[in-house]
């Protein structure tokens, strides 16, 4: 295998984590895009990696960022801004000439996607694929992480219950981890997979009754799944002070999940990586700290 340069942005998040550890023990040189110098760039430093302390939204740090890469992960979190980040980057990427950028999108994204940030993912997929820049995306479906984030978990570990308007809907959870093991395997061997769509899921559809099934069983607890309305859904969200572009987004792709937006499984994590990835029951296992009371 031959070691290459690759930038990852969002270093610091959740995916962006990995995917820098991933190729580094590949034996990659790695520039981390980070947006300030924290615990988390110092860890990443530890691992080998080179920071690089900028902002996607501005247009010299993405040249700067992708200046002497072969290749780059791109990613961005739910927030505005995303198309403006998406064109200045594609502009930087076909300067520095890269082989490959590594999209990260999500499984929401349509055109007529009520989620402005689905919107914006899908604009942003096109705005990659005019400026000829080769380019994979990833479309993963709900991550597994989205148990411990503090308005899911706070609900298992203090009520023993997941409260979401997701109705009968189902999906099947994906871990950061196992995502940026596809994304380290697209970035070492670019050509098997520049103009290629991954949707991402994990190995095993569930619903949410499933699901609480699965995190009690794993806890030695009673977990049940009470359907809310988006309504109250809303109320929720605002008691953790999320800003309005992420509670819009949090809403619509709810009414997603309920027809089916969110459903499905595949082996793309198997075929991409030769790894199968992580059960639910593993996640959980391996998070067990993250829903101590
Ligand atoms: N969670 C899910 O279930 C799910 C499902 C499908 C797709 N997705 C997609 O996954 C993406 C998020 O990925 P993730 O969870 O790995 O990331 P993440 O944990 O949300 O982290 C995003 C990182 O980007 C950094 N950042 C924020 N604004 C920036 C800017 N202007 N310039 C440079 N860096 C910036 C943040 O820095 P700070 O930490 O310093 O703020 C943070 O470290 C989103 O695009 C989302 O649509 C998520």
């Amino acid at each position: 295998m031959q070691a290459r340069k690759l930038l990852v942005t969002a270093a610091a998040g959740k995916t962006g984590v990995h995917t820098v550890r991933n190729l580094i023990e590949a034996g990659h040189e790695v520039r981390a895009l980070v947006r300030k110098e924290d615990e988390r760039s110092a860890a990443l430093r530890e691992l080998g990696a080179e920071i690089f302390v900028g902002d996607l939204l501005d247009h010299d740090d993405a040249i700067r960022a992708t200046d002497g890469m072969s290749g780059a992960y791109l990613c961005y979190p739910v927030s505005p801004g995303f198309i403006q980040a998406t064109a200045y980057f594609a502009d930087a990427a076909r300067r520095a000439k890269l082989d490959i950028v590594v999209n990260m999108s999500q499984i929401s994204a349509r055109e007529d996607a009520k989620s402005h940030a689905a919107r914006d993912h899908w604009i942003a997929e096109r705005v990659l694929d005019w400026s000829g820049v080769p380019t994979a995306h990833i479309r993963p479906t709900f991550f597994s992480e989205w148990l411990v984030f503090p308005w899911v978990r706070d609900g298992i570990v203090k009520e023993g219950k997941i409260a979401l308007p997701y109705g009968e809907g189902s999906h099947a959870p994906i871990s950061a981890d196992d995502q940026a093991r596809v994304i380290a395997a697209i970035l070492a061997q670019p050509a098997d997979h520049a103009g290629q769509t991954y949707t991402l899921v994990g190995p095993v559809e569930l619903d949410q009754k499933q699901i609480a099934g699965v995190v009690g069983k794993v806890l030695g607890r009673d977990v049940k799944y009470t359907p809310t309305s988006i309504e109250a859904y809303r109320d929720h969200l605002h008691k953790y002070k999320l800003p309005e572009f992420m509670i819009q987004h949090f809403e619509e792709v709810a009414i997603d999940y309920q027809n089916g937006v969110f459903a499905g499984t595949n082996d793309h994590v198997e075929k991409i990586t030769g790894q199968a990835a992580q059960t639910l029951e593993a996640f959980v296992e391996a998070n067990r700290a993250a829903f101590a009371a």
